[in-house]
């Protein structure tokens, strides 16, 4: 496998436009407005993607519809992070055979992290005729002709082969809110942890150049995004490809000083290359909001090897006393993964003191699922099922009480906040740290900042009453 990164020049995307072009054209014949229909599985990465994929459907002419049933188009951009993800998608694609049925018509593609297994491209080469073209995430950037193919009769397109990954800038996007915006500021990922499938399917680590993520951002400002989220597997290690002399707190610290009226938020960071200067900067610039989700993954030095995460529990702990000692209102979130293959009894109570050692806000809990093709699916793994379960449920309770803890102590405060949407009778608004509250009001009040008193909380959510404008 070559290691380059490609960088797709204008004159392919050009083409990939001319596709568009002849898309709208043969629906103009037809005399009627297709639609497109775009399921998203997995994480914000995906949702990025997405946006990219109704971009380019909206400017082949369809239209963007909110279900399978009807569409003329149908795209499932999966997530293969764990089996269960992979099982749900297997479902759903099984079950679209009766809304083709009904819609013969209908073009039917799988995309995403999932489309990067060989194995997956098999399984439905053979199980599931009604697909019409599999296509990895390195090769987004060339739907418009993988489609037109499939709409003018070709075989079944089969797009996956195994590449380092490229950086493609200008694909259209049509994004899902005006006023939050995700923006990735690199793709792939280099670290190899060895439970995980994302460096098999998304490539190596390439990031985008300086220039192109602030002119998006400056666009996304003037445009009214009050909120950005700037998205990697691994943001800490951006830059590290070129040759731009920017680290990732250089690139924070540019975007901060747009003009305007916006937070920064930033996911994933890994803890290896957390750095002092990072935090610094979170705590320098205002419209950084201080909120880090600092994924641990195991409180055992020994798992934390053998999981190929390059830290261990001391550093950890010391780089998070050190980003709450600069940002004492820090907001500070994880992901844990329960039973990695080995992990002992012992092991896992150390997960737990580390978990009421640093206290986090709220964490995203995994129980380990082995992914064919990685190290950690080949390790003796003698720990029973219910056992984990058991481990899972009391890691589960013991976070809970503190998520409840840390939120009830909000009650009484006053917080900043962006009031973002509507859900039934409340409005919703997203705490600097990223808690949702919400608040009765009415919806003139989306998109603008309140200041929010907090008088009830629960373990996931806060309730509070508007306190005027900020
Ligand atoms: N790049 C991010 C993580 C992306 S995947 C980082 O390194 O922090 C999101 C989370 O899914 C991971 O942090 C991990 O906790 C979990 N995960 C990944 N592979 C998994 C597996 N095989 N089994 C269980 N959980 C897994
Ligand atoms: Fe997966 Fe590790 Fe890369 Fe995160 S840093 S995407 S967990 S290999
Ligand atoms: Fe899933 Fe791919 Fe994201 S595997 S978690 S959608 S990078």
């Amino acid at each position: 496998m070559n290691t380059k990164t490609t960088v797709i020049s204008q004159a392919e995307l050009d083409a990939q436009f001319a596709f568009c072009d002849k898309i709208a054209d043969y629906w103009r014949a037809r005399g009627r407005t297709p639609g497109a229909y775009v399921e998203t599985y997995g994480c914000q990465q995906n949702e990025a993607d997405s946006e990219k994929l109704r971009g380019y459907l909206t400017q082949c002419g369809y239209a963007i519809v909110r279900e399978a049933e009807g569409a003329d188009v149908v795209v499932m951009n999966t997530c293969a992070i764990r089996e269960h993800a992979e099982q749900r998608v297997f479902g759903n694609l099984g079950a679209l055979t009766h809304t083709k049925r009904r819609h013969p018509e209908q073009k039917i593609f799988l995309c995403g992290c999932m489309a990067g297994e060989q194995s997956v491209s098999d399984r439905i080469r053979r199980s599931y005729p009604h697909v019409d073209g599999v296509f990895s995430t390195h090769h987004l950037w060339q739907f418009p002709q993988i489609l037109w193919n499939v709409l003018t009769g070709s075989k079944r397109q089969f797009l996956i082969a195994d590449e380092p990954g490229s950086i493609a800038e200008g694909i259209p996007q049509v994004r899902d809110s005006k006023l939050k915006a995700w923006v990735s500021i690199m793709y792939g990922c280099n670290n190899f942890c060895t439970y995980c499938i994302v460096p098999y399917v998304r490539g190596r680590e390439r990031s985008r150049q300086p220039e192109d993520i602030l002119a998006e951002c400056r666009s996304l400002i003037e445009n009214g995004a009050r909120e950005i989220t700037l998205l990697g597997q691994n943001v800490n290690s951006y830059g590290k490809d070129l040759d731009c002399g920017m680290d990732f707190a250089d690139l924070l610290a540019e975007i901060a000083q747009i003009p305007g009226d916006f937070l920064i938020r930033f996911m994933t960071s890994h803890p290896r290359d957390a750095s002092e200067k990072l935090f610094d900067t979170m705590a320098k610039y205002p419209r950084i909001a201080k909120q880090l989700h600092l994924p641990f993954q195991s409180g055992s030095s020994r798992v934390l090897k053998a999981m190929n995460r390059h830290y261990d529990r001391e550093t950890y702990l010391e780089k998070v006393n050190y980003a709450k000692k600069v940002m004492p209102d820090l907001v500070l979130t994880s992901d844990v993964i329960v039973g990695f293959p080995g992990e002992t009894e012992e092991e896992f109570e150390e997960t737990i003191s580390l978990i009421q050692q640093v206290h986090y806000d709220s964490l995203f809990t995994f129980i380990f699922s082995p992914r064919p093709g990685t190290p950690a699916a080949k390790m003796d793994d003698p720990t029973p099922k219910e056992e984990k379960n058991r481990r899972f449920d009391r890691l589960c309770a013991v976070q809970n009480a503190i998520s409840e803890e840390i939120h009830n102590a909000y009650i009484g405060k006053t917080l900043g906040c962006l009031v973002d949407g509507r859900d039934k009778d409340m409005l919703t608004a997203r705490t600097e740290g990223g808690r949702l509250v919400r608040f009765p009001g009415c919806d003139e009040l989306i998109g603008t900042w309140q200041n929010i008193t907090i008088t009830a909380a629960t373990t996931w959510s806060l309730t509070g009453a508007l306190a005027g404008a900020i």
